[in-house]
């Protein structure tokens, strides 16, 4: 990574987002614009971060072995999903829209969370997306059965369960910037002062509200403090099998569950009718210590046989990690915080340059790679 060894080598803070050569570079001009309540609550992970930094290191480990290709290289599409992530108000107005709109020019999937700031119809209505909605399974069963309703009446096809976020996880440096729950510190709230633009762009409006779930959560709708409070109470504290096995009764479509951390928990999941997994720890912000994705993949991949949809998430930067989660046997990598940067640094245009940056290292590395593999 782009140390400080070398003069001039360090990455861009701010200008225009298109000259952004890489994700980490996307990073840094983020990490300048927020302050630190959405920076943190963006990049975090559980406890001592150990997962989140187990998503890199599994990538990090992995060697291509290059060799001479028989036939043409490319054409094997771009292997990649924008995965759901809550709240994403926090850092641009309308997030969910901006990326929306730069998957659907790119021709990647979003996968729209529970916990986002637009409405469903909305997203839906965006030209050409392939709209796959994420559910978190909530103590209520009308409450699932009328998302999953509403999805399928919005024309989504791909339906999301996630299955390792039933408790909220403990992001301590998050927890270390509120004096009381959703009530920012005192330096906090002078960080944020030293945001103008973030402070115009996004909190000039208000914080953003949950309109998903907006008719549950009553009253408390438009508060941040209340509907947290809220949610903490009404999701499952424990997924169970029958639950999951009763939202594959009710919807028709496509079914993945998310958060699968065991070769054993997989092939379950297949028995009860999914369609496929989404290998992973949450993006390290749940239990940490969890096992990365990458490194089920390959057992996964063995235990479920070539029908099955496997799909690893976590630490996604670079194209040269999506090719070798495909090589190691995924039919696609779902990726948070990658596109969150740019939309972090520009809405749209921003996701639309996270999605071309890795859409460009993904192509390049697969000529170079030829017909050799990863070990
Ligand atoms: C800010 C943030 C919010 C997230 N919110 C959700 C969510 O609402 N639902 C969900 O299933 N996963 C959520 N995730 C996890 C992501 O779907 C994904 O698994 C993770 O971000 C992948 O790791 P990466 O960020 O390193 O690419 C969230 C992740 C982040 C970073």
């Amino acid at each position: 990574m782009g140390g400080a060894v070398l003069p001039l080598r360090r990455y861009r803070r701010g200008g225009p987002v298109d000259r952004a050569l890489s994700i980490a570079e996307l990073r840094a001009m983020a990490l300048h614009r927020l302050p630190a309540i959405a920076a943190e609550y963006l990049e975090g992970g559980a406890e001592e971060e150990v997962s989140l930094q187990a998503n890199r290191a599994a990538f990090d480990r992995l060697r291509f072995r290059p060799r001479l290709a028989e036939g043409a290289q490319g054409g094997q599409g771009f292997p990649y999903v924008i995965a759901p992530t809550g709240l994403n108000g926090l850092y641009w107005r309308g997030a969910d829209m901006a990326l929306a709109r730069a998957a659907a020019a790119a021709g990647v999937p979003f996968t729209q969370s529970t916990v986002s700031n637009v409405r469903l119809e909305e997203i839906a209505a965006v030209p050409g997306i392939d709209h796959w909605f994420q559910l978190y399974l909530f103590s209520q069963m009308a409450m699932v059965e009328q998302l999953l309703a509403r999805a399928a009446g919005a024309g989504v096809r791909t339906l999301v369960v996630t299955v390792d976020a039933n408790t909220f996880g403990n992001r301590e440096w998050n927890t270390r910037l509120y004096a009381a729950e959703a009530r920012p510190s005192f330096a906090a709230r002078l960080d944020v002062l030293r945001h103008p633009r973030w402070l115009a762009q996004v909190y000039r409006h208000g914080l953003p509200g949950f309109p998903n779930i907006a008719e549950w959560l009553g009253e408390g709708a438009g508060d941040l403090l209340q509907a947290s409070q809220w949610l903490r109470c009404n999701i499952a504290p424990t997924v169970r099998w029958e639950e999951l096995a009763q939202v594959r009764r009710l919807w028709s479509g496509r079914m993945l569950v998310k958060g699968i951390g065991h070769v054993a928990d997989a092939r379950r999941a297949m028995a009860l009718g999914a369609d496929g997994v989404v290998l992973g720890n949450h993006g390290g912000r749940q239990l940490d210590g969890a096992v990365s994705g990458m490194d089920l993949l390959a057992e996964t991949r063995e235990a479920l046989g070539e029908k099955a949809m496997v799909l690893v998430e976590g630490g996604i930067r670079r194209g040269t990690d999506l090719l070798k989660a495909q090589r190691l046997g995924a039919d696609a990598a779902m990726g948070g915080r990658a596109t969150l940067y740019g939309v972090a640094v520009a809405g749209e245009a921003g996701a639309a340059r996270a999605l071309a940056i890795l859409r460009q290292e993904y192509e390049r590395s697969q000529i170079l790679l030829g017909d050799g593999d990863v070990v």
